[in-house]
């Protein structure tokens, strides 16, 4: 299949990380017109994204820095793609930064900065979208994670898997929102996947013992295998799907 996303101009965050550039690539083969964004002024990985796209043969900008928990760097996103592209057809919330720690351990601070890091990031994100996706009828696929429906003996989450839980209300509730104006709104909530991240957490063998364990298909997810799915909810291919949450996780909540 090719040109699933032809001539749609594409908002992705996170473009520096694994999923995000993962999605730029796919989204872009698929004609794509994408706009993605890196955190920090000299954000190699953002900036790498980008032209590796543009060596490709496709077509992308990307904004830096771009700290989406502040609302005016979002906006600065939104305006940089309608005055590249013309209009937003379709906004991928994948950019996030989670924070661990038991819960008695955590701080104040640490518990604010993640809901600001996983969760203010998508809504102020989307709202300064959403004039744009009235127009263009457009599709808004957030990231969330297994996380959100399972707890795991390893992973010290509270303040992660509230947050991503939030995520999947918030699309659900954006979806009833959005219906009005033939807007669709889905989530995807990804397992295990193989991430610089994830690599690290892997050296630890009581980790990667239970993680893998627990995975039906016995391997990490490939940023690749999310994003596919992403492309699907982003395409004409989903056009009867909305307020959902689609779970990749090689079968992990299974057992
Ligand atoms: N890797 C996994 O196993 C896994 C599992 C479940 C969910 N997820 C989710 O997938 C998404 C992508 O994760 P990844 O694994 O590719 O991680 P990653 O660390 O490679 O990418 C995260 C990206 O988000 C960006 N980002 C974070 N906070 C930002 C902010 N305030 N402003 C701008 N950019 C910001 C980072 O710069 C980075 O580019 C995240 O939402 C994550 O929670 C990942």
């Amino acid at each position: 299949m090719s040109n699933r996303l032809a001539e749609k101009v594409c908002i992705i965050t996170g473009t520096s990380g694994s999923i995000g550039r993962a999605a730029a690539v796919a989204f872009a083969r698929e004609g794509a017109s994408v706009v993605g964004c890196g955190y920090a002024v000299d954000d190699a990985g953002a900036i790498a994204t980008a032209e590796a796209v543009r060596a490709a043969g496709g077509n992308m900008v990307s904004l830096q820095p771009c700290d989406l928990s502040k609302p005016i760097d979002c906006q600065a996103l939104v305006d940089l793609a309608v005055q590249t592209f013309g209009r937003i057809d379709v906004l991928f919330n994948n950019a996030a930064m989670a924070h661990f720690n038991w819960l008695e351990d955590i701080s104040d601070e640490e518990w604010d900065r993640n809901r600001r890091e996983e969760v203010d990031l998508v809504f102020f994100l989307t709202r300064a979208a959403w004039p744009h996706l009235k127009t263009s009828r457009g599709v808004v696929v957030n990231m969330a994670s297994l996380n959100a429906s399972m707890s795991f003996k390893t992973l010290p989450s509270l303040a992660h898997t509230t947050a991503k839980a939030g995520i999947i209300a918030m699309t659900r509730q954006l979806a009833m929102e959005g219906r009005i104006h033939g807007i669709r709104a889905n989530s995807i909530s990804p397992g295990v996947i193989e991430t610089n991240q994830t690599r690290e957490q892997l050296k630890d063998p009581e980790w990667a013992s239970y993680m893998l364990g627990k995975t039906l298909l016995g391997r990490l997810g490939r940023p690749e295998e999310v994003a596919n799915v992403a492309l699907f909810l982003a395409s004409e291919e989903s056009a009867y799907v909305t307020g959902v949450d689609i779970i990749v996780d090689g079968g992990m909540k299974v057992w």
